[in-house]
């Protein structure tokens, strides 16, 4: 039987974090004896990512030697710079001396209270990972409570494994056992970002709204790591939660600390590695050469969690298409992430977004244009508007290779055609489905149990163009 797994106690954190006091160094930050190589391109992603702050009031929490603490005091209003290792806030001091707006303060963030509502943006950067789950459970809570309405919690956290890997090479501490850090699936940090829920004094209701998480490019880069991995959410007022919420901090505890990890687990065990999907053999065969340099993929995986794009297996190895793919299931983020670090993969990045929408917004502000884009169920999920805002992210003739489910012989492209793309093929293409998928059933390269919604759908291949 496995063991019980307990969380650190609270000392055993500070215990870990003060043998680095007397090195209040970027090696310590970002426990990596290869900090000089990283250091200043992963700030500059993490700031890349941030809502706008000038004239806000900030809490950069587990601040470290202020590392964003400085860019923070140069356009927020206000700063509030907190870490429990004396020595580093001292080194922030330092650093930040003739800034005006920093309140520096000695403190764990397990404790920590703020006034509510009080701030507009709450950041942390590898504090999770050095919170048990209730604690990280209580500081969600908190974030909610402390924020203004309509301002942003900026978490990121090393997922899965060390920022370093799992094999030790530049990490800067020995051995796991003198590590009590937890590196947990990236979906249990989206799952608890979005299933937080808050009632503040006046009866009013209160979540997350997460813009997006995505992984950090420079580890993806320089690490060929795909597990650092943050998320912007905005807390947003809503009406009281139904039945079937998750609204007690036991429940939300419960699931963060049992439920979630087992489904995740299961997960895996079902749509991972090579038992991914079966689309690519209907799919590749329609790839052209002019799908071009960077493709859009889009996977709701609505039908069943194998009805998505395989983008690691939709063109041959030796062409240099770059996939950005939205997707909105958090397991399958998680699982499509492991599977590029495995591979390392350069030419995939993964987000989650919660719909097209959203994906599409981030990518308007982030992305300057995508010459093709792949997707499964589209057309049956997305709204007119969600195909129509697309558009704005796709250069001129961009191609589109939609897999589509349809319950009638015929799919309906209107969506495309009132957004002006120009439909170039629609195919029946059910037979050729089904056999594919029966093929990889009996080769054991998919798993049926979780095939079954594409068995029973009938499929339509479409390409379109944008003018
Ligand atoms: C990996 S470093 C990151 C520092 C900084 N956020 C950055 O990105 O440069 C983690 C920091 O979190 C601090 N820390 C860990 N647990 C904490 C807690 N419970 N309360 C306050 N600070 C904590 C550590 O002292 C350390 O400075």
């Amino acid at each position: 039987m496995a063991a019980v797994q307990t969380a650190p106690k609270r000392t055993e954190y500070l215990n870990f974090w003060n043998k680095y006091s007397d090195k209040p160094t970027h090696e310590s930050m970002l426990l990596n004896n290869n900090a000089h190589e990283l250091e200043e391109s992963d700030r500059a992603d993490v700031v890349a990512a941030l809502p706008d702050y000038t004239g806000k009031d900030v809490a950069d929490i587990g601040s470290g030697i202020g590392r964003f603490t400085t860019l923070f005091s140069q356009k927020a209003r206000k700063v509030i710079s907190t870490d429990f290792i004396e020595s580093f806030v001292n080194k922030n001091k330092e650093r930040n001396a003739s800034a005006k707006n920093i309140e520096f303060v000695v403190s764990d963030a397990a404790g920590l209270e703020l006034e509510d509502a009080s701030m507009d943006l709450v950041f942390t950067n590898w504090l999770f990972m050095y919170l048990s789950d209730s604690e990280c459970v209580d500081f969600t809570l908190k974030a909610l409570r402390w924020l203004r309405p309509g301002g942003y919690f900026k978490l990121r956290e090393s997922c899965s494994e060390p920022s370093t890997g799992r094999r030790k090479g530049n990490a800067v501490h020995a051995t796991d056992a003198a590590n009590p850090t937890h590196y947990r699936y990236k979906s249990l940090y989206l799952l608890l970002l979005t299933n937080a829920r808050f009632q503040d004094a006046d009866g009013k209701w209160f979540k997350f709204e997460v813009e997006w998480g995505t992984s950090i490019p420079t580890y993806i880069t320089l690490a060929n790591n795909w597990r650092q991995v943050h998320w912007l959410a905005k807390k947003v007022e809503i009406p009281a939660p139904v039945n079937g919420e998750i609204s007690t901090q036991e429940a939300l505890l419960n699931a963060f600390s049992t439920s979630w990890p087992a489904e995740q687990v299961a997960f895996d065990a079902l749509v991972s590695g090579d038992h991914v999907s079966w689309t690519h053999k209907i799919m590749a065969p329609q790839v052209s050469a002019s799908l071009g340099a960077t493709v859009l993929a889009y996977s709701p995986r609505v039908v069943d969690a194998t009805a998505a794009v395989d983008t690691f297996a939709l063109v041959d190895e030796s062409t240099t298409t770059n996939f950005w793919t939205i997707e909105l299931n958090p397991l399958a983020f998680r699982a499509s992430n492991t599977k590029a670090t495995e591979k390392r993969d350069q030419h995939q990045r993964f987000a989650w977004h919660a719909n097209l929408q959203s994906a599409v917004t981030y990518l308007s502000v982030h992305n300057t244009g995508f010459d093709g884009f792949v997707g499964t169920e589209l057309l049956s999920t997305a709204t007119i508007d969600e195909v129509l805002s697309l558009k704005t992210v796709l250069n001129s003739k961009a191609q589109l290779l939609l897999l589509e489910p349809t319950s009638e012989t015929t799919v309906n492209t209107d969506a495309l055609k009132s957004a002006g793309f120009t439909i170039d093929l629609v195919e029946d293409v059910t037979t050729a489905a089904h056999d594919a998928i029966n093929d990889q059933i009996s080769q054991g390269t998919l798993k049926a149990k979780v095939a079954k919604g594409s068995l029973s759908a009938s499929w339509t291949v479409i390409k379109a163009t944008k003018p």
